[in-house]
């Protein structure tokens, strides 16, 4: 069920050069992989979408990297710091895969050691620009990991249900390879729930709002 809440920070991590956010989680429930929640971050008027990345019990985690104001300020809170959440939103993954493998490229790992823990642990494999973000594959079991140069592209099998999230590129290229990934889409958002329209974006022709039909969408549709 949607809620908003004000919550406390539980603890703040470092895990390479993102912050692993973890949150008290309250009466919110955590939702399907995929599902993302809206953060109030301290200071900036509009809240910013972000994956569940880990739900144990009590908690929500949420994996952030520091790209501007908003991603900032949530990694500059601290344990006991409060802050409005509201979710879960979206739609998340379709979990009735037979044979799971997770793909992720960069920041798209947040919402895969979740998504993981759904699945009973599928491989994955996971591409990064350097080491030192590949410090987050240690979220996912079960992962292969590659760095640039090499691409998670270069390493799909082929015969396996594919679900990915990560830039845009690396989507596209996933989707020519295995046309029916279930893959997550970003796009800024500012409400979150489908009333803003600031998250339309275009696929394969039609103009959808990633944030009531997305962020998961098939490939193929
Ligand atoms: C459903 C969903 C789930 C997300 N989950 C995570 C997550 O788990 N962890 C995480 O770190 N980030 C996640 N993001 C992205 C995150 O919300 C943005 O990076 C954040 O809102 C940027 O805010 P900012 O104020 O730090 O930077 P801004 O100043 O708002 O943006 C910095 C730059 O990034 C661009 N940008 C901002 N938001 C997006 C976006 N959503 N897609 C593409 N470009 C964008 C801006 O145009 C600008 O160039 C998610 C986004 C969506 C839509
Ligand atoms: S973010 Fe407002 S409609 Fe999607």
């Amino acid at each position: 069920m949607l809620r908003r809440e004000p919550r406390s920070v539980v603890a703040v991590e470092p895990v390479g050069p993102y912050t692993l956010l973890r949150i008290d989680r309250g009466g919110l429930e955590a939702g399907i992989p995929g599902q993302f929640f809206m953060l109030e971050a301290p200071g900036r008027l509009l809240p910013r979408p972000m994956s569940v990345c880990l739900a144990p019990p009590g908690e929500l985690a949420f994996l952030i990297d520091p790209i501007g104001p908003g991603t900032r300020a949530l990694c500059s809170l601290e344990a006991g710091d409060r802050l409005g959440l509201l979710g879960p939103l979206g739609n998340g993954f379709r979990l009735e895969v037979e044979r799971p493998l997770l793909v992720g490229g960069g920041i798209g790992v947040a919402p895969l050691p979740y998504l993981s823990d759904a699945l009973g642990e599928p491989p994955a494999v996971l591409g990064f620009r350097s080491d030192w973000h590949a410090e987050a594959a240690a979220l996912v079991p079960n992962a292969e990991v590659v760095v640039e140069p090499t691409l998670v592209t270069d390493m799909l099998p082929a015969g396996r249900d594919v679900l990915a999230c990560g830039p845009e590129p690396m989507l596209e290229a996933v989707r020519r390879l295995t046309p029916h990934a279930q893959l997550a889409w970003e796009a800024p958002m500012a409400c979150g729930y489908g009333a803003c329209y600031g998250c339309a974006v275009e696929i394969d022709g039609e103009l959808k709002r990633l944030c009531v039909e997305g962020p998961v969408l098939h490939a193929a549709a």
